[in-house]
């Protein structure tokens, strides 16, 4: 069962090691512009993502950023953490190999849904350090992405019992993994090291709503989970029987009118992203 792999979680799935060492440069809170660019230019992979993102209209800067150590003082060290994070995290997405009806790409595809469509309610509650909501985000379902690459034919299994059916994705994992996703991401997210809210994120995106505790954080990723359940396109199971109601906007601070105009306009900023972070 995946749940008796919990233990060794951070060796079914490793971060790359550029991803790694941003992460840690960032953790130790000495560095500079040009200590990120020094780690970063040693992944093209990761130097182009940067680059193609400065200049995207996303961005709106005025001329052409050529090089990569202007792009990082203009994007700053956390949204270069996050972009890391994130670039990182849509690897192992995309080298996930599934069979049935869900795949490795249904999986990014809601992920960066729920990112674009967090980052845009947060805007509306008031909320500050939009980029970070962003990446919370991308790596939101993160225990699925764990699950899937541990025991392939059990995740496979979790899919078929509720595609097509009113069954719950929560008693499905329980019942077959024997842990929810969100405790195993949170497991993940310890041993690599990511903030403890974004641990605290990871725990509580289904369960917010009972948590008095839980933060806004949690709880817009939960509505923004919903809204991207609501899309159609991507991984959509675990939403499908999640509501929004009047006291959880409340709690946010948003309307329903924010929800109504996010949910319109998700298609076109996913678009526009993906271009960006190749879905
Ligand atoms: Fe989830
Ligand atoms: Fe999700």
């Amino acid at each position: 069962m995946f749940v008796d792999q919990l233990e060794q979680i951070d060796r079914i799935l490793t971060l790359p090691q550029v991803v790694a060492q941003i992460n840690e440069l960032v953790e130790s809170r000495t560095a500079s512009a040009s200590d990120l660019h020094r780690v970063i230019k040693t992944d093209p992979a990761l130097s182009a993502k940067i680059l193609r993102l400065v200049n995207s209209a996303y961005y709106g800067l005025p001329g052409r950023v050529g090089s990569l150590e202007k792009a990082v003082i203009l994007l700053g060290v956390t949204a270069v953490r996050n972009l890391a994070i994130a670039a990182g995290v849509e690897q192992l997405f995309r080298q996930l190999r599934l069979t049935g009806p869900i795949s490795g790409r249904d999986l990014w595809v809601h992920s960066l849904a729920v990112a674009t469509a967090s980052r845009e309610l947060a805007q509306r509650a008031g909320m500050a350090h939009l980029e970070e909501v962003f990446m919370a985000g991308i790596i939101h379902d993160m225990g699925l992405l764990a699950a899937a690459q541990a025991v392939p034919q059990d995740f496979s299994q979790v899919v078929m019992v509720c595609v097509g059916s009113k069954q719950s994705w929560k008693a499905a994992e329980t019942e077959i993994l024997g842990v929810e996703h969100g405790v195993a991401g949170a497991r993940l997210a310890d041993r690599w090291h990511f903030p403890s809210y974004l641990v605290e994120m990871i725990t509580s995106h289904h369960t917010w709503n009972d948590l008095p505790d839980a933060s806004d954080l949690a709880g817009v990723i939960y509505i923004a989970d919903t809204i991207a359940g609501g899309l159609g396109d991507g991984f959509t199971l675990t939403s499908q029987s999640q509501v929004i109601e009047p006291p959880m906007l409340e709690r946010l601070g948003v309307t329903e009118q924010d929800v109504a105009d996010v949910w319109q306009s998700l298609p076109s900023y996913i678009e526009e992203l993906s271009g960006h972070l190749s879905v």
